[in-house]
């Protein structure tokens, strides 16, 4: 497992009262299985920020207790300074949240939800449902909403109260395509606005697109975190170069898999299929033409986030980083 000091120092470096999220040791446990196990966490402003990992990570468990909604069995817990597990009252205003499991009543309708919302601070309703492309939809129920519409409305109802920080957990879980990218749209703006954004998701396209940091978790705990860019390079470091050769570019077919870095060349019906390290690409490209092999059909695949996190989670070790601080 490949651990990063520099990283883990710049995050040390902030002082407490400039995060927006700093947690220490978090523990939980349902009954006698350990949920979250020792998780360290740090947010700060403006950070759009993604948890990511497979079903029953922890994630959820540990967005819960970042909102007073559950309540630690240990650890150091602080949201916009105050401890949630105490404070839930005085933060609650201040976090603007979509629960996994949100719901409305099928009956109530988009301006009542609206109006049951609101605080004394709340920002203007008109602007927000107008921004939300919900602008038409006030006086409709609750049941009548589509799924893209539903999570707008969560969106909608998660800002009206101007929050310092925004925490979303598989916001765009059901949608088609179309309304993702809305959703995503409408994050970005958020982002934009300088708003601070604690997005959960096991979509790695999503997480890819809207994090600035993504921290992988598993068995409850930190596996590792980085820009989405820095774990696809750390965990699938690999690249695959294909392109279609006749069946008799043998002493080409070995010259490639003699290349520094080439991990295994593979024949298909029609192509050569080349494996290995990044630098591969170029040294492939190099030997094709030392050949005079000019293939006018020369693709590259690189690994994306969910490559990386396959991998990531594939490990058997079970070092963390935070454990090896
Ligand atoms: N209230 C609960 N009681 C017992 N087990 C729970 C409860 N909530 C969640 N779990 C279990 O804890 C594990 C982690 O759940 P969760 O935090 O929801 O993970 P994630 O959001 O990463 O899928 C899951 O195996 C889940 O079944
Ligand atoms: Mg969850």
């Amino acid at each position: 497992m490949t651990t990063t000091p520099a990283a883990i120092a710049s995050f040390e470096d902030v002082v407490p009262s400039e995060q927006v999220v700093r947690v220490r040791g978090l523990r939980k446990s349902y009954g006698d299985r350990t949920v979250v196990a020792g998780l360290d966490l740090d947010i700060r402003p403006g950070e759009v920020v993604g948890i990511i990992g497979a079903n029953g990570a922890g994630k959820t468990t540990t967005v819960e207790c970042l909102q007073g909604l559950r309540r630690p069995d240990a650890g150091e817990v602080r949201v916009l300074d105050l401890d949630p597990a105490r404070d839930a009252e005085r933060l609650r205003p201040r976090i603007g949240s979509q629960l996994q499991d949100s719901a409305l009543p099928d009956r109530l309708r988009v301006s009542e939800a609206i109006e049951l919302f609101a605080t004394g601070s709340a920002r203007p309703a008109d602007e927000l449902l107008e921004q939300f492309g919900l602008a038409a939809r006030r006086r409709s129920v609750f049941a009548s909403l589509s799924g893209g519409e539903r999570q707008r409305l969560f969106l909608v109802l998660a800002l009206l109260n101007r929050p310092e920080l925004v925490i979303l957990d598989e916001l765009t879980q059901g949608l088609d395509p179309a309304a993702r990218r809305d959703v995503w749209a409408a994050i970005s703006r958020l982002h934009d606005l300088g708003t601070t954004v604690l997005l959960v998701t096991h979509e790695m396209d999503e997480a890819e697109a809207l994090c600035g940091r993504v921290i992988a978790m598993r068995d409850g705990r930190v596996l590792d975190q980085g820009t989405p860019a820095d774990l696809v390079a750390r965990h699938a470091g690999w690249a695959t170069v294909r392109f279609t050769a006749p069946a008799d570019v043998v002493a080409l077919q070995s010259a490639l898999a003699g290349l520094p870095g080439v991990r295994d060349v593979l024949r298909t019906e029609h192509d050569l299929v080349v494996h290995g390290e990044r630098q591969v690409i170029a040294r492939v490209g190099a030997e094709l033409v030392r050949h005079d092999y000019l293939p006018d059909d020369l693709r590259v695949e690189i690994p994306d986030l969910e490559s990386a996190l396959l991998s990531l989670l594939s490990h058997k070790d079970t070092t963390t980083i935070g454990e090896s601080r």
